[in-house]
């Protein structure tokens, strides 16, 4: 696939079939993650390949509090039709993990999201290799992220950068249109 084809090709998806996406995949997206860029090449990511049983009850128990937690506090009413259906149905999801103490140097100049930075370029690099392949993925994050590294048994202090549900998507999914961009010239808000 063309690299533009890819960017645009990639959506959201939250309702997947049935098929398996194979461990030789799932590595393969991993790798692609790795070639990231990072604050001093520090590589502050890593992963948990979920495929079912406790873990995966676990993330959806914790995701169905998230949501209850803002229609407790009265959220958006959207909240209330948003379903976690697609966690059952993706035959693996991989939880990016990010270390904040590999962010490199913006700790010393108010700079503190080095590691997220890097992580999230990691889990756009997986999400693109997907779409690649033909699978939708998901970007969730959806939850409390220090319930859900605990959860699932991270060392303290590390971050979760997202969790992304893979697999072929179950019908096409249309592309939410894009704004147009702001850009200025020279200073911001001149054209
Ligand atoms: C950091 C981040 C967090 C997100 N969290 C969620 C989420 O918890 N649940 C969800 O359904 N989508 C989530 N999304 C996906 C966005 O809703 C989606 O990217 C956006 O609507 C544009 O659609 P597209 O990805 O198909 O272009 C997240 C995206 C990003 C980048």
């Amino acid at each position: 696939m063309e690299f533009q084809q890819v960017l645009k090709s990639r959506r959201s998806v939250r309702a997947f079939s049935d098929d398996p996406v194979s461990d030789e995949t799932v590595a393969a997206l991993i790798e692609a993650a790795t070639w990231a860029p990072s604050p001093l090449h520090l590589q502050p990511w890593s992963f948990v390949v979920v495929r079912g049983g406790e873990a995966k009850a676990k993330i959806k128990a914790l995701c169905e509090q998230a949501k209850q937690a803002v229609i407790a506090a009265d959220g958006p009413d959207w909240v209330k039709k948003y379903g976690f259906d697609f966690l059952d149905q993706a035959p693996v999801l991989i939880v990016v993990f990010s270390n904040p103490n590999k962010g490199g140097l913006g700790g010393y100049f108010n700079q503190p999201l080095g590691a997220l930075q890097g992580s999230s370029a990691a889990v756009q690099n997986l999400m693109l290799a997907a779409a690649e392949q033909g699978l939708g993925s998901l970007w969730l994050t959806f939850f409390d992220p220090e319930a859900l590294a605990a959860a699932l048994g991270a060392p303290e202090g590390l971050e979760v950068a997202g969790v992304i549900p893979l697999g072929v998507p179950a019908g096409e999914v249309k592309a939410p249109p894009r704004k147009a961009p702001k850009v200025f010239s020279e200073a911001y808000g001149q054209e």
